[in-house]
């Protein structure tokens, strides 16, 4: 049976406060966001950016200046594309299947690594089965790195993409993508190195001049306070890619389908309040995450902290926790009718009860990987969410553990 909202508020009341920390599913859209694409979608640009008129022009003109836009923040200067998908997904499923499909006659091996989102591993495995690449994952330690000298090992001479992400979505560790794509191509010249960066970009610097060994990065819009509906794939000058999705011809010669015109504009406008105050904005993240964190370690037994002992390592908005004897997915729905929104094991599973296989990955055990809880911090938060937050959670856990049926 379904119940609406309505009748959960009616039956538990409405909280006194609400807190979002579920930035990793998707997120808070800001007004000037949303002032910024209204006009889109019946004054102006309204048109089909490739099409010879008016309104077709201003729509060419969203996608051009946004483009722009993340040159100029990417440090991306003459170095090569940028190609719009509708998501962080597809533009992952760009990478791995689009470059497959250009490279099918050749096949190789495509290595990721243990703990890559979903939208990379399993676009690698649909080329394994499709055109006969193999998929090779390499492990990470138990904090989520991958060790350079062991990626080295996985790549030879038939080695022919390797994707590692820059920011672990769950657990936050930052790779140094620097070193790791630059041992690939030590290794092998010829390899294309992608880095989703649908993680860090917002929230980490990134500057592709530096990172020249970096091929094809990925990002999404709503993972910067950014509209739903707009992922973009950066391909290096030279490096081969073919559609995934076949259609007619679009602005977009590697997506047909026409453009998400409006949300393109609310994410350049996300993307400039982004990048404004970009040490403040990820100064107010951290700050948050840090007295989050500390407040919970000092009220909360046997809790795990998942991921980078070392916070500098860790994505600034980043905190994953295991509440040990505590089911994550009932501590999600406790936290929730509090008005506190989190999410439990793996964000983008948790609608299916699997363990995450990133927590896995790092060596958590089943029960451990259940209770975790990922808190994603943002800008938005202030002291009084967090404190709210930390009167809330204590007492929720304390009455879960009272009733769970797993014990110490
Ligand atoms: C690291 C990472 N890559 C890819 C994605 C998928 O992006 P999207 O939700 O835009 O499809 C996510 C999702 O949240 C993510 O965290």
């Amino acid at each position: 049976m379904r119940v609406s909202v309505e009748e959960l508020l009616r039956a538990h009341g409405r909280p006194p406060r609400e807190v979002y920390f579920d930035n990793e599913n998707s997120g808070y859209v800001p007004r000037e966001v949303v002032e910024e694409m209204i006009p889109y979608f019946n004054s102006i640009g309204y048109g089909h950016p490739s099409i010879t008129h008016k309104p077709g022009w201003e729509a060419y003109e969203v996608l051009y200046k946004t483009k722009d836009l993340l040159t100029k923040v990417l440090n991306a200067e003459g170095l090569g594309e940028f190609a719009f998908v509708h998501s962080g997904t597809e533009a992952n499923n760009l990478a791995v299947l689009g470059h497959a499909l250009a490279n099918k006659g050749r096949g190789g091996k495509i290595v990721v690594s243990a703990i890559e989102h979903l939208s990379v591993i399993y676009p690698a495995e649909e080329a394994e089965r499709l055109f006969g690449f193999r998929v090779v994952r390499v492990p990470v330690d138990s904090e989520g790195f991958v060790d350079p000298e062991v990626l080295k090992e996985f790549v030879d001479g038939s080695t022919s993409l390797v994707s590692i992400q820059m920011v672990n979505h769950e657990i936050g560790t930052v790779q140094n993508i620097f070193e790791l794509s630059k041992v690939v191509k030590e290794v092998n010249p010829r390899a294309v190195f992608h880095t989703d960066a649908a993680d860090a970009f917002g929230k980490i610097p990134i500057d592709l001049k530096k990172l020249e060994h970096v091929d094809m990065v990925t990002l999404s819009s709503h993972k910067i306070h950014g509209p739903r509906g707009v992922g973009v794939l950066f391909i290096r000058e030279g490096v081969r890619v073919e559609p995934v999705l076949k259609g007619q011809l679009s602005y977009e010669k590697l997506w047909p389908g026409v453009e998400n015109v409006p949300l393109i504009a609310g994410f350049r406008k996300a993307v400039e309040l982004a990048y404004r105050d970009f040490d403040l904005n990820v100064a107010k993240m951290r700050e948050a995450r840090d007295l989050l964190v500390r407040g919970i370690l000092e009220k909360v037994s046997d809790v795990l902290v998942n991921g980078p002992s070392d916070f500098s390592m860790r994505s600034p908005d980043n905190a994953n926790l295991s509440f040990l004897y505590v089911e994550g997915e009932a501590l999600t729905v406790e936290l929730s009718i509090n008005g506190v929104y989190v999410s439990s094991g793996s964000a983008c599973t948790s609608r299916i009860l699997e363990p995450s296989h990133v927590l896995l990955a790092i060596g958590r055990k089943h029960e451990e990987a259940h209770g975790s809880i990922l808190f994603k911090t943002s800008r938005y938060h202030t002291r009084e969410d967090i404190e709210y937050t930390l009167e809330v959670l204590p007492k929720a856990v304390d009455r879960l553990r009272g009733i769970s049926t797993i014990k110490k």
